[in-house]
């Protein structure tokens, strides 16, 4: 999305540095705990450097759904000004991520004649069959967000990623085709447009992840990503060079700290402070002599507890997660992990001793992921960051149309919808 400041001509001054304005691109990732804005600046050589963050609690989110449009608007926007004011200028237009709870996965095939007497295959081929694979039955409140090609045939010769060139008589693409639920994505673009953004492309959030969190090899050989943010755990599978499956589970830090304040009796607030501070997943990482302080509620006394009783509700819950990550694995069809390993991102994945707890459960190597960008060196940002840079890789920002982004279609389906609605009160 390049950003209505190609249009400016004055230069952005940011910390001594003057940007030249052209080139920016901005990422929304609108999540259960937290809204997370952030400008990536590209420079010449393509490469991206992050120019502005804004972060602010969410409240209005639940289990990656918006339940309070006012709040959540209220979230982007205080998010972008912080954003606007470290760039220095407005934001807007942006690339939004979209939660896996949004979408459901579609196996499908689509065949077509290759059209060129010469038989070579063009663009317009490969567009002609993802069109081919959309045509599918859906429920009515249900709609095609994305279709992702897995591999291309031609004429029975399948394991192609690229076609266009090659020469061939039939065409087939095996694909996934996303779909989504009309109302919540509507809600989502809905919420954005109101904070005064327009919407140049959407990203599925793991789709982001992946760009920032794995490496090619892993994504080659295959590898389960799993974030574990505020109200869900998204574990998502990818091979050969591509994402293969999603699923999203209602769990996440926010149950975490409801174990501790029930547990222990204090405010969430408290509770909060004490898992992000103090946390740790495994017990026997607990020392011995270490005494921990927590407030009582309405005034109630002070109490002392022991570092080994505030892991112990915190281990349970996060083993909970990881063997619920594990049954969804199962269901992929792997039962024991892929060469790649696990890689856990998402603000829980900073929770001490997860990595040795998730080893455990997996039996398989397991790594913590974040963007190695200044200023954002957290794994609260991998959503975000991966989102700019899925939109720049895919192209599916600076282009001319909307609808010709990978996510185009959605959005060209809310700026239709969006005139019909006009249509109707005019
Ligand atoms: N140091 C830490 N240790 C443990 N948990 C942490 C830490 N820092 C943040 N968290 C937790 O991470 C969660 C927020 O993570 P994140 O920002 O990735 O979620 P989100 O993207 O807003 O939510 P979701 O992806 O579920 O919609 C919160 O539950 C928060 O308490
Ligand atoms: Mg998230």
């Amino acid at each position: 999305m390049w950003n209505k400041l190609n249009s400016m001509t004055m230069p952005v001054i940011l910390g001594g540095v003057v940007l030249s304005r052209r080139d920016v691109v901005t990422g929304i990732d609108i999540g259960t705990s937290n809204v997370c804005v952030i400008v990536g600046e590209i420079a010449s050589d393509g490469s991206i450097n992050i120019v502005g963050v804004g972060t602010s609690p969410s409240g209005g989110i639940k289990k990656g759904i918006i339940v309070d449009l006012e709040r959540t608007v209220e979230a982007i926007n205080t998010a972008k000004s912080e954003a606007e004011r470290m760039i220095g200028s407005k934001i807007s237009e942006v690339s939004v991520g979209i939660a896996g709870s949004h979408v459901g996965l579609i196996n499908n095939r689509g065949v077509v004649a290759v059209s060129r007497d010469d038989k070579e295959i063009t663009e317009q081929d490969v567009e002609r069959v993802l069109n081919a694979a959309r045509v599918i039955a859906l429920p009515q409140d249900r709609e095609i967000i994305d279709v992702i090609p897995r591999e291309y045939i031609i004429d029975g010769y399948d394991g192609i990623r690229d076609p266009v060139g090659m020469l061939g008589v039939r065409l087939e693409v095996e694909a996934m085709v996303l779909t989504g639920s009309m109302t919540s994505l509507r809600n989502l673009l809905r919420c954005v447009e109101i904070a005064d953004c327009e919407i140049e492309s959407l990203v599925l959030n793991s789709l982001g992840n992946g760009e920032i969190c794995l490496s090619r090899d892993e994504k080659e050989l295959g590898v389960f990503l799993i974030d574990i943010g505020g109200g869900t755990t998204e574990v998502s599978f990818f091979q050969g060079g591509g994402l293969r499956d999603i699923t999203v589970l209602p769990v996440g830090g926010d149950h975490i700290t409801n174990d501790l304040a029930v547990g222990l009796r204090t405010t969430f607030q408290l509770a909060e402070k004490l898992k992000v501070e103090q946390g740790c997943a495994l017990r026997e990482m607990a020392s011995e002599e270490a005494k921990i302080e927590i407030e009582g509620i309405s005034g109630r006394d002070k109490r002392v507890i022991s570092p080994h009783e505030l892991f112990s509700y915190i281990e349970p819950r996060i083993l909970e997660i990881m063997q619920l990550c594990s049954q969804e694995m199962a269901r992929m069809g792997y039962n024991t992990i892929p060469p790649g390993g696990v890689v856990l991102t998402g603000g829980v994945s900073m929770m001490k001793g997860i990595a040795e707890l998730a080893e455990s459960i997996f039996d398989g190597p397991v790594r913590i992921a974040q963007p190695e960008y200044l200023g954002v060196k957290s794994p609260i940002y991998s959503t975000a960051v991966g989102i700019i840079h899925y939109s720049l890789r895919n192209n599916t920002v600076g282009r001319p149309k909307a609808t010709d982004s990978k996510m185009g279609f959605i959005v060209a389906l809310w700026k239709r919808f969006k005139a019909f609605i006009t249509d109707i009160w005019e």
